[in-house]
């Protein structure tokens, strides 16, 4: 198998966060911790991760970052936007996720990232009273001006490559609408003001008419509409969302397949967390909480299959709820109870509680998502990246395509994918060929 044609990875990767806040400041402070030899990058798959090769015996397991010409996460600047002017450092400070000793080492570098004006409307966040935007007549010029923001950058830092990702707060629910369905009709709305075009499809344009890749790692629409993903294909430039796949519903996609893999029956599955960050007070409008609650329910019925399954999964009771509660902060604490049916149709429960640290499982999908967008973009992949599905809880898809939710399908999907662009055979787990020699 031939090897895709990739481009180098020379000079330096700009990554453009939009949003200044606890999962951007944890995934600045990890990776300059790791640069430094403070800490290692746990949980990232592009800078711990091994992948196989071939057959079993053959014993080929390199690091992927070996595997695949990924960026040197010392070739990395930042740049971010926000609605509040507080540094890297600040932002940090106040979203307290950071150990102090460790905040103190890298203090430098926190604070050298300070926010360009935010693109920014009230209709989408209500919950903050933002105090740094720009103000501009029309949302065609609020994006040109973000243009300017990413020219700027890109020719002050030197960058050869620049990679935009969305870790803003969630906006506030958007159905697709006319406005969304083709280019011609987005731009025209852009010029009108048209209130279906949130803060964050101005960004999103402006970073695609700029040829840079768009990673959404909140559930808001953005790039999930046809206007936009016509606009990736025609400038060549990758697009993936949505929603970052960190706690309780990275284990519900580890969970449920296992259940359903081995036809256990589930009556109900009811999820609640309590979290006291700038995320969990943004979440506490029911508007934006909707934006949430699609993402978070759809993982169940893909990994279960009712349809095809309805004896055991028909009947399913799926409830998701968030609570704001501010001493917790960033340590969120879920609690599931799963309600199953076993042999003879007795029931059982299982119960989980996570007591998990929201932007430390955010931060790692940060960096893998930089570098595997930038990677696919140097490869030529365009449009919407489903090989990346791993890392989000709504993963975008192809229009009539169902997504895959199973988080171990995904696995297999973006390790073929690397493989794929590497030269290398697919594995496909058969191993038939161990046996027939013996
Ligand atoms: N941490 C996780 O485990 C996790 C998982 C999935 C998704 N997410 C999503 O990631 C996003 C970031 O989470 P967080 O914990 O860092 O939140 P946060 O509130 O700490 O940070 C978000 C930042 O975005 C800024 N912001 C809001 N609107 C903006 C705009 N229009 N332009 C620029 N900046 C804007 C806010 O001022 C804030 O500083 C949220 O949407 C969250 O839902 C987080």
């Amino acid at each position: 198998m031939a090897a895709i044609e990739i481009k180098p990875a020379e000079g330096k990767l700009g990554v453009l966060m939009v949003g200044l806040g606890a999962v951007s400041t944890t995934f600045v402070a990890g990776v300059e911790a790791a640069k430094k030899n403070l800490r290692s990058p746990i949980g990232s798959l592009t800078q711990m991760g091994r992948i196989r090769l071939g057959k079993r015996t053959e014993n080929r397991n390199p690091f992927i970052k070996d595997f695949v010409p990924l960026t040197d996460i010392n070739d990395i600047v930042y740049g971010a936007w926000d609605i509040f002017p507080d540094n890297g450092y600040e932002a940090a400070c106040k979203a307290g996720v950071i150990p102090r000793d460790l905040l103190d080492q890298i203090k430098d570098d926190l604070s050298a990232l300070t926010p360009m004006k935010a693109v920014y409307d009230k209709n989408y966040c209500r919950k903050l009273e933002a105090t740094h935007f720009k103000n501009a007549p029309s949302k065609m010029e609020l994006a040109e001006a973000v243009m300017k923001d990413i020219e700027d950058f890109r020719s002050k830092n030197n960058c050869d490559r620049l990679t935009m990702i969305w870790c803003a707060s969630t906006e506030a629910f958007n159905a697709l609408s006319d406005v969304h369905s083709n280019l011609k009709s987005f731009e025209e709305g852009l010029r009108n003001n048209d209130p279906a075009i949130s803060p964050s499809m101005i960004y999103a344009y402006a970073a695609l008419k700029c040829r840079v890749g768009y990673a959404n790692g909140a559930p808001n629409l953005t790039t999930d509409c046809p206007a936009l993903l016509e606009l990736a294909q025609e400038m060549g430039t990758p697009v993936s969302g949505k929603d970052f796949k960190t706690g309780q519903t990275l284990m519900k996609t580890i969970i449920a397949p296992g259940l359903a893999a081995r036809y256990v029956g589930i009556s109900g599955w009811f999820s609640t967390n309590i979290l006291g960050n700038r995320d969990g007070e943004v979440l506490d409008a029911p508007e934006n909480f909707k934006t949430k609650e699609e993402s978070k329910l759809s993982v169940l019925d893909e990994i279960l299959q009712p349809e095809l399954n309805p004896e055991l999964y028909k009947d399913l009771y799926h409830k998701v709820r968030i609570e704001y509660y501010p001493p917790r902060r960033d340590n969120k604490e879920g609690w599931d109870n799963i309600d199953l049916v076993g042999w003879l149709g007795m029931p059982m429960q299982l119960k989980v509680n996570f007591l998990c640290r929201d932007s430390i499982l955010a931060a790692p999908l940060v960096l893998d998502l930089v570098l595997f967008m930038d990677l696919a973009h140097r490869a030529g992949l365009k449009g919407i990246q489903e090989w990346l599905s791993f890392y989000y809880k709504a993963p975008m898809v192809k229009k009539d395509l169902s997504p895959i939710h199973n988080l171990f399908h995904q696995e297999i999907k973006l390790q073929n994918t690397l493989r794929y662009l590497m030269g290398e055979e697919q594995i496909t787990f058969l191993g038939l060929d161990y046996y027939k020699s013996a």
